[in-house]
């Protein structure tokens, strides 16, 4: 109750989600003197993760960049983006865990102990899903680790934007070699995103995006390309 007033003026500072959508830009030039708390920081992935996951599986992982000597090994695999690498506040390296079953016990025993799942249920479901899991191909869980994952990069981007902050999404790195790099086992660990976080030193630039209407076929595929049937159905 005492927080309340705190909470409220948290409340106001905060913009909408159309906002933070519209107002997002991938940011390539970041003020090297800002630092996020990792009180803060803890709070936005917790935040962000609130993201949905095939069977609530959560394989994201975090590799937070943030020390002159992390960025140092970061900074030979990140190709063209060496700018970021040095200035943004935190580098996150989005890691699926291709062994994410290992908590599933903890996630479903979590929600039964919670009253969020009825504990048969939870026993039921763990029954059902661990062993799938556990047959999965590799490239079938490396899909599956990488929709979740990236479900999860997209909300922590609109999260970090409602806290302040600027993010550039990275994909140009050496992909093959920073699970090795960091001392994590690359046959676990498959790196999705890296995304770095901060406040712009200089504001990125706004980008084109195709009409919806470009990209839909509505209930078939008229011709080849979507957009070139009628929206008769509609009509
Ligand atoms: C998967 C992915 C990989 C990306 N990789 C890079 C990158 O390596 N370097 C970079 O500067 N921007 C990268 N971007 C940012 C895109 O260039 C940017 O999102 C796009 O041009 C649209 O601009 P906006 O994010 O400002 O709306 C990446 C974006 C995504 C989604």
């Amino acid at each position: 109750m005492t927080d309340q007033p705190a909470k409220d003026q948290d409340n106001a500072n905060r913009i909408s989600l159309s906002e933070a959508i519209t107002s997002r830009r991938s940011v390539r030039n970041f003020d090297s003197a800002v630092h996020i708390t990792h009180d803060e920081l803890l709070g936005m992935l917790d935040e962000a993760a609130r993201a949905p996951s095939s069977v609530n599986m959560q394989p994201w992982r975090f590799l937070i960049v943030e020390s002159e000597e992390a960025r140092k090994k970061l900074l030979p695999l990140m190709r063209l983006n060496k700018r970021q690498t040095r200035d943004a506040s935190d580098l996150i390296v989005i890691f699926g865990d291709l062994e994410c079953y290992r908590k599933a016990e903890e996630i479903y025993g979590q929600a039964a102990e919670r009253g969020i799942l009825p504990r048969l249920m939870a026993k039921a479901q763990l029954a059902a899903i661990v062993p799938a899991y556990r047959k999965f191909t590799r490239e079938k869980m490396t899909r599956v680790v990488h929709i979740d994952s990236s479900l999860m990069a997209m909300q922590l981007m609109l999260v970090a934007r409602e806290h302040g902050y600027d993010t550039n999404p990275i994909g140009g790195f050496e992909e093959d070699r920073i699970a090795e790099t960091f001392g994590l086992d690359p046959n676990r660990y498959v790196p999705v995103i890296i995304l770095a976080v901060g406040k712009a030193a200089k504001p990125g630039h706004e980008s084109y995006r195709l009409p919806a209407r470009e990209l839909i076929w509505w209930n078939d595929a008229h011709g080849t390309e979507p957009g070139q049937g009628e929206e008769k159905e509609r009509l």
